[in-house]
C-alpha cells in the first residue's frame, strides 16, 4: 500500500526512522520488499533522477507497482530523491510519488527558499510533501560535487526562517554526514548538539539526514579481498540512528551501502566461480543478501515491528 509521505512521519516523529533506500533495478527492489516484510517495517523507496534514467522512469514505476501486488502487505510511500524544479514539477504531476525532495541548496538562501515555494506550492495542490534543503552536505550529489571544505553545517536560526518562509514539510540538513563511502576521517561523526538545535528551533517538524550509510567495515574488507580497492571508506555509526531520530530526524536516507552489497556479492560470486556467466546466480545471492542488510537497518532505525501499526493509522486516515 502506497501511504504519504506525512502518514509515516506523523508515525515515527520522535521515536524511530523511516529508512529511505534508493533503488534503481529489478533486483534492488525485490530485496528491499521482502527485506522490509521480513523485519515488518514501513519504509520509503526513492528514485534519484539518475535512478530513473538508468532504464526509463516508466519501468521503475511498474516494477514498484508490480512489486506491490507481489507483497501486498508492504506499507511505503514513493519518494523522488535531490530533485531539481523541472523534474519535481513532472513527478508531481505524475500521480505516483508520495512526495518530492527538491534540492536547491547550492543556491543562496533566498533564492533556495523562492524555488522551495514554488515547488510547494505545486505539490501541496496535488496533496503531496516536500522535502527541501539547507546547507551543504561534503561529497557528490547527483551531477553537483561539494568538497568538504565547501561543506556547510545547517544554521539552526536560518532552518526556521527557511521553513516559515518556503512551506516545506520536511527538512534535509548538513549535520556532519556526506554522500558516498568516504565520509570521515578520524572521530568525526554526526553533530549532535546542531540537530538538537535544529530541533529546539522547529519543534514536530520532520528532519531529513543524508548520507546514512554506515558503510560496514567487514563488507569494504571482503570487498578488497575480492579484488576492490575501497582504502579508508568510513560512515555514521548505525548506532547513532536511534539517537538522531529520538532528536526529530524521522527519514534516514540509505544507497551506498545497498551498492556495497551489490558490490561485495558480484566480485566474490565471479572471483570463486571463474566460468560462470549466468547473471541469475548473482543476482538471486543479491536479493537475499540486501533484503537481510535492510531488515537489519530496519531494526537499527527502530522502524522494524510497525508495519500493522502504521497500516491502522494510514487507514484511519
Ligand atoms: O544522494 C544521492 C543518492 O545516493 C543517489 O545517487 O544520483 O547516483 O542515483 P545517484
Ligand atoms: P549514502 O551515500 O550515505 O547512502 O546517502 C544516500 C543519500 O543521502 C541519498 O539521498
Ligand atoms: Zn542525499
Amino acid at each position: 500500500m502506497i501511504v504519504t509521505t506525512k502518514t509515516l512521519f506523523q508515525h515515527a516523529y520522535g521515536k524511530y526512522a523511516l529508512g529511505a533506500y534508493n533503488i534503481n533495478n529489478l533486483e534492488q527492489i525485490m530485496g528491499l520488499f521482502q527485506g522490509c516484510i521480513d523485519s515488518r517495517a514501513p519504509f520509503i523507496i526513492q528514485l534519484s533522477k539518475g535512478a530513473r534514467s538508468y532504464t526509463d522512469k516508466r519501468m521503475l514505476e511498474a516494477m514498484i507497482r508490480t512489486a506491490e501486488e507481489i507483497f501486498p502487505e508492504a506499507v511505503f510511500a514513493v519518494h523522488l530523491d535531490h530533485g531539481d524544479e523541472k523534474t519535481c514539477y513532472e513527478c508531481i504531476e505524475s500521480g505516483f510519488y508520495s512526495s518530492v525532495m527538491i534540492d536547491a541548496s547550492h543556491h543562496d538562501f533566498d533564492e533556495n527558499g523562492a524555488i522551495t515555494r514554488r515547488v510547494v506550492d505545486a505539490a501541496h495542490a496535488k496533496g503531496i510533501s516536500v522535502e527541501a534543503e539547507l546547507g551543504m552536505l561534503g561529497g557528490v550529489e547527483e551531477d553537483i560535487q561539494v568538497d568538504e571544505q565547501h561543506a556547510c553545517l545547517t544554521d539552526p536560526d536560518d532552518a526556521k526562517v527557511f521553513v516559515e518562509r518556503s512551506g516545506c514539510d520536511s527538512l534535509a540538513c548538513a549535520i556532519g554526514t556526506s554522500h558516498g563511502a568516504y565520509k570521515f576521517a578520524g572521530s568525526q561523526g554526526i553533530h549532535f548538539e546542531r540537530v538538537q538545535a535544529i530541533q529546539d528551533r522547529l519543534p514536530g517538524f520532520p528532519l531529513v539526514m543524508h548520507g546514512s550509510s554506515s558503510v560496514p567495515q567487514d563488507e569494504v574488507a571482503r570487498i578488497n579481498a575480492a579484488g576492490g580497492t575501497m582504502g579508508g571508506a568510513k560512515g555514521v555509526d548505525t548506532a547513532h540512528y536511534l539517537p538522531a531520530a529520538k532528536l526529530g530526524v524521522c527519514k534516514v536516507n540509505i544507497d551506498t551501502d545497498g551498492r556495497l552489497v551489490w558490490t561485495r556479492v558480484h566480485r566474490e560470486y565471479f572471483q570463486e566461480k571463474p566460468k560462470e556467466f549466468d547473471l541469475r546466480g548473482p543476482g538471486k545471492i543479491f536479493m537475499a543478501e540486501y533484503a537481510k542488510f535492510i531488515a537489519s537497518r530496519n531494526v537499527l532505525l527502530g522502524s522494524a515491528g510497525q508495519l500493522d501499526a502504521v497500516r491502522e493509522s494510514a487507514l484511519a486516515g
